[in-house]
């Protein structure tokens, strides 16, 4: 009898060592800080699905959205720490990393499109761009869209001097600051966890984002005007902290490679739905008036602003610009 328990007891160690309940669990923290129903929110929420899907469990994402764990300069800091996996910050938030070539992104007028865009962002110079990443200990895996911004205040703002002294809220971009100063506002970066209460009590006047960030943070709560401008882009690097992306085992990888992009396609097919309905249902409670600008208006708002791309070509690279130019047929 006893041999017969002894021999039972190997047996179970040596199934418990062999099987999948050894092997540690992987975990994705993923952190961000826009709310879960916007292209981004629900994107990490579908890579969520999708990882944990396809890796059979074997890794565990847990998404924490709104600035729940780190606001934004804060969440570049802890993936480089490994004290998160994953992010998907702003394209206009690497400034501060050292990567400044990112803030291309965020030229006035630089995109006619998001076709233009996406022939940018899929091609040789979105791959560029994530390579100048790897020694800041960062992979750069998808690129995601959310959209073009509109501009707010509590004034009506149709033409560049309807800017002259405002304070207007903007991502850590040198560019995003050259781009307020050309329209004579006062450029003020805040995190985008404190912009509604910014807004709220006058620390700064005004702002520029996508209709869906506009709407999820509320932010047509504390802004009387709004003008539909599309004068520049908000999208969005996926990124991992690269010690624990080439640490993860091959199969691994692979798995999460395939969730990312199928992530990454349903978070770019939503997004402009999620930004044309956020700006149906702003509307829909009356507390913003949006104004769309004249030709003449939008002339007006070219020329005072096409100067920062030759203001900042030094900084983003003068190359990267001409390449950008070339790829999207945009004359300079
Ligand atoms: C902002 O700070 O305005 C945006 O980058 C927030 C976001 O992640 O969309």
């Amino acid at each position: 009898m006893k041999r017969l328990l002894a021999t039972a007891a190997a047996l179970a160690v040596a199934a418990v060592l062999a099987g999948p309940a050894f092997a540690q669990e992987v975990v994705i923290k993923f952190s961000h800080v826009v709310a879960p129903n916007t292209p981004k929110g629900k994107g990490a929420d579908k890579f969520k699905e999708l990882a944990e899907k396809y890796t059979a469990g074997k890794v565990k994402v847990e998404v924490y959205p709104n600035s729940q764990l780190y606001k934004d300069k804060e969440e570049l800091e802890a993936l480089q720490l490994g004290a998160v996996q994953m992010l998907a910050p702003s394209l206009a938030k690497f400034g501060p990393l050292g990567v400044k070539e990112f803030e291309i992104f965020d030229l006035p007028f630089i995109f006619p499109s998001k076709q233009a865009l996406v022939k940018v962002t899929s091609g040789a110079i979105g791959k560029a761009l994530f390579k100048k990443l790897e020694d800041k200990g960062i992979v750069g895996l998808a690129y995601w869209d959310n959209g073009f911004k509109i501009m707010s205040a509590n004034k009506p703002l149709k033409s560049p001097d309807d800017f002259l002294g405002l304070k207007m809220r903007i991502q850590s971009s040198k560019v995003l600051e050259a781009q307020m100063k050309a329209l004579g506002a006062l450029p003020q970066v805040m995190a985008f966890s404190e912009v509604y209460q910014g807004l709220q009590t006058g620390v700064v006047d005004g702002t520029e984002n996508p209709p869906s960030n506009m709407y999820t943070q509320k932010m047509h709560e504390v802004q009387k005007h709004a003008t539909l401008s599309n004068h520049g882009y908000l999208g969005y690097a996926v990124i991992v902290n690269k010690k624990f992306w080439d640490g993860l085992p091959a199969d691994v990888r692979g798995q999460l490679d395939k969730a990312m992009a199928e992530a990454t396609a349903f978070a770019n097919d939503i997004a402009q739905k999620e930004n044309d309905d956020a700006l149906a249902a702003m509307k829909a409670t009356g507390k913003t008036e949006f104004y769309s600008l004249t030709d003449a208006e939008k002339g007006a708002w070219m020329k005072a602003l096409k100067p920062v791309h030759d203001e900042m070509a030094g900084r983003v690279g003068k190359d990267l610009l001409a390449e950008i130019y070339r790829e999207t047929g945009v004359a300079k």
